[in-house]
């Protein structure tokens, strides 16, 4: 049995020999945590932020997209509270000369006690089978009691420190847990010092004089400044929402885990304008939402859970993460955020105009309270590569690697293949193909046995191989084998569309998420 970092190593050379990730400039030996999306990768990376975006502007019609720049004025960042707060606690191992973010540091040595609870309580389930009650051994095991009592006080130490900024406490804390640097595995540590995430450049040359931009480290910004134009342009009512996804940039200290942290990644947001004084109902409201879009997939209930935030970021007065079973564990894939009035009224500070909304039902005037959601494009594609990926051991000791992906987010929707080279096959295939590729993303296989391409089309998770063989030319019908379950129908040519768009059609999910 593959350990969980065994089963990662694979999914992460999966992706690369599949089409799915590479590593950025590859052949100048690559870039620090920057990634390319191959041909398989982008149209499911395509089909998640499809997926995100119709949920949002079609399933509700108070809420509106935009696409603004990367770049923008920097006094926005100095607004926001980027320029002064958005840091990371950093500390370097004198040894290894190897930097780290001291909260992660820290976090990994309280997930280690997670780990070592977890395993009595492993242990514990073997031996006594069916009659074991967890949450009763978790309450009384003596040894589970020293660990939890052990993970609260570290837990405790670590809040405070974060809550008020205190460096020398988290330095503090690295040393009395003994934590040592994975790489010398010495405790030869420095200070912890403030480092800002944000990437600058320049604009315009010299001879004008140049202004220090920044590469925004997220794209809700975009959003804030333009609430007046999309408001008062699009006549919208509050509450209201505003819907982007583009592009972010932060320069990580510890960048890791593949796509799940990256120095250049993907956001999906949307800022939801509220009445102040709704904003707890609106949190409430959001998080419901955005975990059923998340379960509608069908990726398992089990691997979702809430991690509420006792560290509140500098704009926020409540805040969620939905967080998603990865093989290195519970991480956060999104975040939910009620982020008050602070931006609105930052804009409005710092660029002297003014940011209100006038409501009609209460006859005043007020700077609304948002509430946010914001998603990974690439931690949510990381997510489903993560659950999807199966090894198979089939009868006769083969095994087959699939990816189960939900069939409305697989790159390619259908393959057709001739059984043959030969008689007139491929000119059938290629008729099929015709019928179904305005549709469906759809590809055509004619190399080698069916066996291997059906191996191939199961590897990039594609639901359907449809065979056209002798007898099509006769019956006008096709052997449709499903991904899944492996087995066979024979179907109409006629029907394929239909039981195509049966299983990729959106719409499903969205009657799913609205249903309840
Ligand atoms: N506007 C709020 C905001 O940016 P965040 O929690 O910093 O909040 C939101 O980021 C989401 O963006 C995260 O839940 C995660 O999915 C994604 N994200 C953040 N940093 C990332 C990184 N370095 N690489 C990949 N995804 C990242």
């Amino acid at each position: 049995m593959a350990t969980q970092e065994e089963t990662f190593k694979k999914i992460v050379a999966h992706c690369k020999e599949y089409g799915f990730v590479f590593p950025s400039s590859e052949i100048y030996d690559g870039l620090g945590a920057v990634y390319d999306y191959g041909q398989n990768g982008v149209e499911l990376k395509n089909n998640i932020k499809q997926y995100w975006w119709q949920s949002m502007t079609l399933l509700h019609e108070n809420i509106v997209g935009i696409d603004a720049s990367i770049f923008m004025h920097p006094t926005t960042w100095k607004a926001s509270g980027h320029v002064d707060a958005f840091n990371d606690p950093l500390i370097d191992n004198k040894d290894s000369k190897k930097r780290y973010r001291a909260d992660v540091l820290i976090e990994d040595q309280l997930g280690k006690i997670e780990e070592k609870i977890q395993k009595e309580v492993d242990k514990a389930k073997k031996r006594f089978g069916e009659s074991f009650d967890e949450a009763m051994f978790r309450q009384t095991n003596p040894r589970v009691l020293e660990y939890q009592a052990k993970w609260d006080n570290l837990h405790e130490r670590y809040s405070k420190a974060m809550n008020d900024m205190d460096l020398e406490a988290l330095k503090q804390i690295i040393l009395d847990e003994e934590i040592v640097c994975p790489i010398s595995g010495t405790r030869n540590w420095t200070d912890v010092r403030q480092f800002n995430l944000m990437f600058a450049t320049e604009m315009g040359s010299t001879a004008d004089g140049t202004m220090k931009i920044y590469l925004r480290p997220e794209t809700a910004q975009g959003i804030f400044v333009n609430f007046l134009n999309v408001q008062k342009t699009g006549r919208m009512k509050i509450p209201f929402g505003i819907a982007q996804i583009g592009k972010a940039f932060r320069n990580e200290i510890v960048a890791r885990q593949f796509v799940f942290r990256m120095r250049e990644f993907e956001q999906m947001e949307m800022q939801f304008f509220v009445r102040p004084g709704e904003e707890m109902q609106w949190f409430e409201h959001w998080k419901q939402f955005r975990m059923k879009w998340h379960k509608a997939l069908g990726l398992g209930d089990e691997k979702y859970r809430y991690h509420d935030h006792e560290k509140l970021a500098h704009y926020a007065n409540a805040a969620t993460d939905i967080e998603f079973l990865m093989p290195f564990g519970f991480k956060e894939v999104e975040g939910i955020h009620s982020r008050t009035d602070f931006d609105l009224s930052q804009h409005a500070k710092f660029s002297g105009k003014k940011i209100e909304y006038f409501d009609p039902d209460l006859n005043k005037s007020y700077t609304p309270y948002v509430i946010e959601t914001s998603i990974g494009v690439d931690r949510m594609f990381l997510s489903i590569m993560c659950s999807a990926y199966k090894e198979e051991q089939l009868e006769g000791g083969d095994v087959r690697v699939v990816l189960n992906l939900p069939a409305v987010l697989a790159p390619v929707k259908a393959c057709v293949m001739p059984l043959v080279k030969k008689d007139g096959l491929p000119e059938k295939a290629r008729e099929v193909m015709d019928l179904l590729k305005f549709d469906f993303k759809t590809t055509y296989d004619e190399k080698d046995s069916i066996g291997k391409r059906y191996r191939r089309q199961d590897a990039i998770g594609t639901p359907f191989c449809i065979t056209v063989d002798h007898d099509t030319l006769n019956d006008n019908a096709v052997t449709v084998r499903y991904r899944d379950t492996m087995t066979q129908d024979r179907v109409k040519i006629e029907d394929l569309h239909d039981l195509i768009a049966k299983a990729v059609d959106m719409k499903h999910l969205f009657r799913k998420i609205v249903a309840e």
